[in-house]
């Protein structure tokens, strides 16, 4: 099982359509690795290479790994009587320029259409991501910046590129953004931005309850359901708060990220942002005992048995239920019995406005796994039962019921 997220979560791109432009730097031959992701995901690409591109990387490796012939030449279509600019304008449900040279950023800004791809660019309404690489003296230079922030003031996306080792033997920024990077962004501007304005807080992960500096109580959770919804709260346009518990995870992009060890902190970090919070989504498995005292030192072994006595921590759901005013409340019960019925006690006591249900007894579900089987029950008596699916699929469909509730009000 992966502990990380990358790779795993992308839902939006499968079956999308995209066309993807090479212009010749030296990264083109990252263009590749580049299609074998897009085409991992499930996506239909299309490929047009400039006549430079040509010159880094041969047409032949595009074409064998997009599984279509590549796009190069104004006046020689593909099809007979085709205009491929059109086609493949219309094709597009984005278009991404990778490598995007000085060159070819300079053409587009001053709406210059000499070649395939910036006939396509020009023609298309798909939206547009360059990802800029080249030697850091031509990407500082005041030419380029200016007309790089002019299309980003037009609505044009843009990667900014990774530092590290340059072709011309220096090291600086220029190089390629990693190619899950440029999924991870293709994934976020194909996502519906249907929850901007929102503002989104989730709690993640499992929390420790120290008894000595070197021992805790704690449980199974991994955090993977709570990070998958804050990735797919912060793509789908929230302002995106994730308190989080100790995981193996790496911290998402683009999201406020609040870590925390105990109950006792998580009840904190929640409560200073629920005020700005419109939505809370209470993902964590947190603890509800913690060990009375919590020894200064060690604690030695001795002969007989250890007794550690245990307090509760705050109900911080039950907290918020009582202070939420507007706000939706979403809850999730982790069960191994009586599901469905614990579920909706809990929701209806704690004024949660959807609660999901999780029966960690089934293959594939709850704690530690990258799917999760889950039913989603509202207060009205509505139960609705998702099939397996990944942690992120489940995230969008709780987010969807977040949203319609959000909607009707
Ligand atoms: O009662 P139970 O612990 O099963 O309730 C689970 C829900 O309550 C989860 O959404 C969890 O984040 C939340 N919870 C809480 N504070 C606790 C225990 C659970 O907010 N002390």
């Amino acid at each position: 099982m992966s502990e990380t997220f990358t790779g795993e979560i992308h839902a939006m791109i499968k079956g999308r359509r995209i066309v993807l432009g090479i212009t010749g730097g030296i990264a083109a031959y990252k263009a590749a690795e580049l299609t074998r992701a897009f085409i991992k995901e499930g996506a239909s690409v299309r490929v047009i290479m400039t006549k430079n591109a040509s010159e880094f990387i041969t047409p032949l490796t595009l074409q064998t790994l997009s599984g279509h012939l590549v796009y190069r030449d104004m006046f020689s279509p593909l099809k007979d009587f085709e205009m491929d600019h059109i086609s493949l304008a219309d094709f597009a449900e984005i278009l991404v320029i990778a490598p995007a040279t000085a060159n070819v950023i300079g053409k587009i800004a001053s709406g210059i259409a000499d070649d395939l791809l910036t006939t396509t660019v020009m023609t298309t309404k798909a939206p547009l991501l360059i990802c800029p690489a080249m030697n850091q003296s031509m990407y500082e230079n005041p030419i380029v910046k200016e007309n790089i922030m002019s299309l980003a003031s037009r609505g044009y996306h843009f990667i900014d590129p990774g530092y590290g080792e340059l072709a011309c033997s220096t090291e600086g920024y220029g190089r390629l953004p990693d190619i899950e990077d440029i999924v991870d962004e293709v994934e976020s501007m194909l996502t519906v931005k249907d929850l901007s304005g929102e503002k989104i807080l989730v709690t993640a992960g499992p929390t420790r309850e120290p008894f000595d500096p070197v021992r805790y109580i704690s449980n199974y959770s991994s955090g993977k359901m709570g990070y998958a919804l804050a990735v797919a709260s912060r793509r789908r346009g929230a302002r995106t708060i994730m308190v989080s518990g100790p995981t193996s995870l790496p911290v998402p992009k683009g999201i406020i990220f609040i870590p925390v060890k105990s109950a006792l902190e998580m009840r904190d970090a929640v409560m200073d942002h629920l005020a700005e919070s419109t939505v809370i989504i209470k993902a964590a498995a947190v603890a509800d005992y913690r060990p009375s005292t919590r020894s200064d030192s060690k604690i030695k072994k001795e002969k007989g048995p250890l007794t550690i006595s245990l307090e509760r921590n705050p109900d911080i759901i039950d907290e918020i239920g009582r202070k939420k005013g507007k706000r939706v409340l979403v809850g999730f019960a982790v069960e191994t019995e009586n599901l469905i019925q614990r579920a909706r006690e809990k929701m209806l006591a704690k004024k949660m406005d959807l609660i999901v249900a999780n029966d960690v007894t089934q293959d594939g579900a709850g704690f530690g796994y990258d799917t999760n089987i889950i039913k989603i029950l509202t207060p009205a008596g509505e139960v609705e039962e998702l099939p397996l699916m990944s942690k992120y699929e489940v995230a969008h469909r709780i987010l969807d019921r977040i949203r319609d509730i959000i909607r009707s009000r």
